[in-house]
């Protein structure tokens, strides 16, 4: 039997796999260090200064100042290190490369759901292409479950009520495990899948083999099934805001505050019209809290998403409110665009 066959780490598979490793390495060697250091000071010690003589009294004096400062200024920068290294790495993961591919996740009781932006569905199977980073935009139809892929050193929460995202790049074709970290029921330790990282040309292939219509498309269908293209008619003066464009914007809400237009902004307009009225409309929208599901959730987001107009795409912009198309801020802060505000304004809704 070979040292091998006991890995300290698993297989590495994703970008970040050996930082993940490298920082998890110089804890673990600095808590052996210190676990020797003091087994073996206990040790010494105990026996160098154990008393002889039955009647021995101890000596006086302090431990020197010098001794003092190193073991509380050392200490300090180790730990300051850990901390350093570990923020660094925790923003890396946190920030999501612009050319990410999107990819939609579900999870409930006990299963995986994944959308791909071309409408593919599975469910406990991801497929994605090598070398390209993914961002997973995440939520959960019931309890808390969590997403990790041990080879890719990746773990992220799904949580009922949000979107979350993580993102990761695999830089190895293969087959990885994926399961749940976070206890939710009976089957936890059965809802598990396999991620499929197969070369790009492969991954291009397996979507053309799917029947499916875009995601966005599938969210258009369903923004007519729930009626939202009365109101959202993309018209400057209609009852609800224009969508096009919104998507990455800064939006300025009625009790003056401002927000960006991001997915978790989008779900919860939907859900809940209410919580965030944007400046210059009527709370008029009906509440689909409860009826509408995740997966149907998603598609509308993404339908939204795609609405963006052309020429405020590009590489990471969010920067419809300076566009002279973007007729999707109406109701932004932006003073550049005094004549669509003033038609907000007069805008009476019944
Ligand atoms: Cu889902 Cu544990």
């Amino acid at each position: 039997m070979m040292l091998s066959d006991f890995p300290l780490f698993p297989e590495r598979a994703s970008t970040i796999a050996g930082d993940v490793d490298a920082l998890y390495l110089f804890l673990v060697l600095v808590s052996a260090f210190m676990s020797v250091l003091i087994f073996t000071l206990i040790i010494f010690l105990g026996a160098k200064y154990r008393r002889r003589p039955d009647n021995e009294i101890p000596e006086e004096g302090e431990p020197s100042a010098l001794l003092e400062i190193t073991w509380i200024v050392a200490p300090f920068f180790v730990f300051m290190l850990i901390f350093v290294w570990g923020a660094r790495l925790y923003f890396k993961e946190a920030r999501v490369p612009d050319d990410a591919l999107d990819i939609y996740i579900t999870a409930k009781q006990w299963m995986w759901k994944a959308q791909h932006p071309s409408g593919q569905r599975e469910i406990n199977t991801l497929h994605v292409p090598v070398n390209q980073p993914i961002r997973l935009t995440m939520a959960s139809e019931d309890v808390i479950h969590s997403f990790f892929v041990p080879a890719f050193r990746v773990k992220a929460d799904l949580l009922p009520n949000r979107y979350r995202t993580t993102w990761f790049q695999a830089t190895k074709v293969g087959r990885y495990h994926w399961f749940c970290a976070e206890y939710c029921g009976t089957n936890h330790s059965g809802m598990i899948g396999w991620v499929e990282v197969m070369e790009p040309s492969e991954y291009q292939k397996w979507l053309a083999g799917g029947t499916e219509s875009s995601l966005a498309s599938q969210g258009e269908i369903l923004f007519q099934k729930y009626a939202c293209n009365t109101c959202h008619t993309n018209d400057a003066t209609a009852r609800g805001p224009v969508l096009a464009g919104l998507f990455g914007s800064q939006q300025m809400m009625s009790d003056g505050t401002v927000v960006k237009a991001d997915e978790n902004y989008i779900r919860e307009s939907i859900l809940n019209s209410q919580a965030k009225v944007v400046k210059g409309f009527q709370p008029i929208m009906p509440l689909f809290q409860g009826q509408i599901n995740e997966e149907d959730l998603l598609k509308l987001v993404a339908y939204v998403k795609s609405l963006t107009p052309p020429a405020a795409r590009g590489p990471g912009a969010v920067k419809p409110l300076e566009s002279p198309q973007s007729f999707g801020s109406s109701t932004s802060a932006s003073p550049a665009q005094p004549a669509t505000t003033a038609g907000t304004n007069e805008r009476k809704t019944p």
